[in-house]
């Protein structure tokens, strides 16, 4: 964070869009504050004026918080296109049926759009952004949890494909990124449990004493959405991620690091037909991937169970479907993006706080025999 004091600022008083928090990445800010949602117009209009602006959401968020963006931009030519919502909906299909309204409404070159909603809106629409007209800017205003601590940050778009997850996509930055963490007072608690995964990896990654506090008395979390302690916990995830994707922001090594639980994590979520949610499918992956580190020799002995514990008192699975055959898994991981010369690669780590494999660029082939040990 590149807050002069290091840490989160206490919100002054509680009003609304007091910035609790600002990130910097090179080329665009992410701001954390409680009532924020009523100035992603003013954000936009500054950081992307344009011609026109496009808010993308889906049929949950939509009806929720659409009205407060839309006024927030003051009577500005501005267009709403609703998806359906869920993980079976980003797809290429959905990502034409975007552009075509976009075209259909006179957006030219000159649009921004606007991602209103979780992880999938905002890799979507920022697919569509990425692509449209050859690249329009966009704004991502995350909506859950998981959209908030991860996916809205570091520019990563794209959608799925039947083959699997986020094999279609671009790097493309936001413009700005604007977390309003009261809104998460009407994610259901699922949602919210889901979210928790990409912070304990964060913890995981970079920071063992924000692993620990962000397992300690999770159910307290919720008490009041808009805490001060969820938005500490949001804005330090944000800032772990920042600095990876500050040194690699098109995954060429470091980068990397932040696809530990994900290789396994995304053939499970693909296999659970999408019934598992991202979060949900990540933290399995990460109990089945903590445990191949310390098979390979990889991870202090310990890891494993420190990484189970926190997941299940957080309350996520730590089982993968048993419906699912452990060779389909395999198979599937090796036409995961990480995968080389048909081999997976995992991100590994070393300890809680410490990635492992840096001397191979961040990326560690594992013997097959052993994952299908931790499968089985
Ligand atoms: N969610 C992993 C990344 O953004 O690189």
């Amino acid at each position: 964070m590149n807050d002069a004091t290091g840490g989160p600022r206490a919100r002054a008083g509680g009003t609304a869009s007091a910035v609790a928090a600002r990130i910097s990445l090179p080329t665009y800010d992410v701001t954390v504050a409680p009532g924020s949602l009523d100035s992603v117009g003013d954000v936009a209009r500054r950081v992307a004026p344009a011609h026109r602006y496009a808010v993308v959401t889906d049929g949950n968020v939509g009806p929720l918080y659409a009205r407060r963006v839309v006024e927030s931009f003051a009577g500005e030519p501005l267009h709403v296109v609703d998806i359906p919502a869920g993980e079976a909906q980003k797809t290429r299909a959905n990502w034409g049926q975007v552009t075509d309204a976009l075209l259909d409404a006179g957006c030219g070159r000159d649009t921004t759009i606007v991602a209103l909603g979780g992880g999938v809106v905002g890799d979507l629409a920022g697919f569509v952004a990425a692509t449209f007209m050859r690249g329009v800017p966009y704004v991502q205003v995350p909506t859950t949890l998981l959209a908030m601590v991860d996916a809205s940050v570091g520019g990563k778009t794209g959608v799925d494909t039947p083959a699997g997850k986020n094999l279609v996509g671009a790097f493309h930055q936001p413009v700005a990124v604007i977390v309003d963490p009261a809104v998460l007072a009407t994610l259901p608690l699922a949602h919210r449990r889901a979210g928790l995964a990409e912070a304990l990896k964060h913890g995981i990654i970079a920071d063992a004493g924000y692993f620990d506090r962000t397992a300690h008395d999770p159910d307290s979390l919720w008490i009041g959405a808009e805490s001060d302690r969820v938005t500490a916990l949001i804005a330090r995830s944000i800032e772990i991620k920042a600095d990876v994707v500050r040194r690699d922001e098109r995954e060429g090594g470091l980068r990397k690091v932040l696809n530990f639980g994900h290789t396994l994590g995304h053939a499970i979520e693909a296999a659970s037909g999408y019934a598992l949610l991202h979060g949900e499918a990540v933290a399995i992956g990460m109990v089945l991937e903590s445990e191949l580190a310390e098979r390979a020799g990889v991870a202090d002995a310990g890891t494993a169970m420190r990484i189970r514990e926190a997941v299940q008192r957080v309350g996520l699975p730590i089982d993968r479907p048993r419906a699912v055959e452990a060779s389909s898994l395999l198979a599937a991981t090796r036409g995961d993006k990480k995968a080389r010369a048909g081999s997976a690669e995992y991100a590994l780590p070393r300890r809680i706080g410490a990635m492992a494999g840096e001397e191979r660029g961040w990326g560690i082939p594992v013997d097959e025999r052993l994952v299908l040990e931790v499968l089985a």
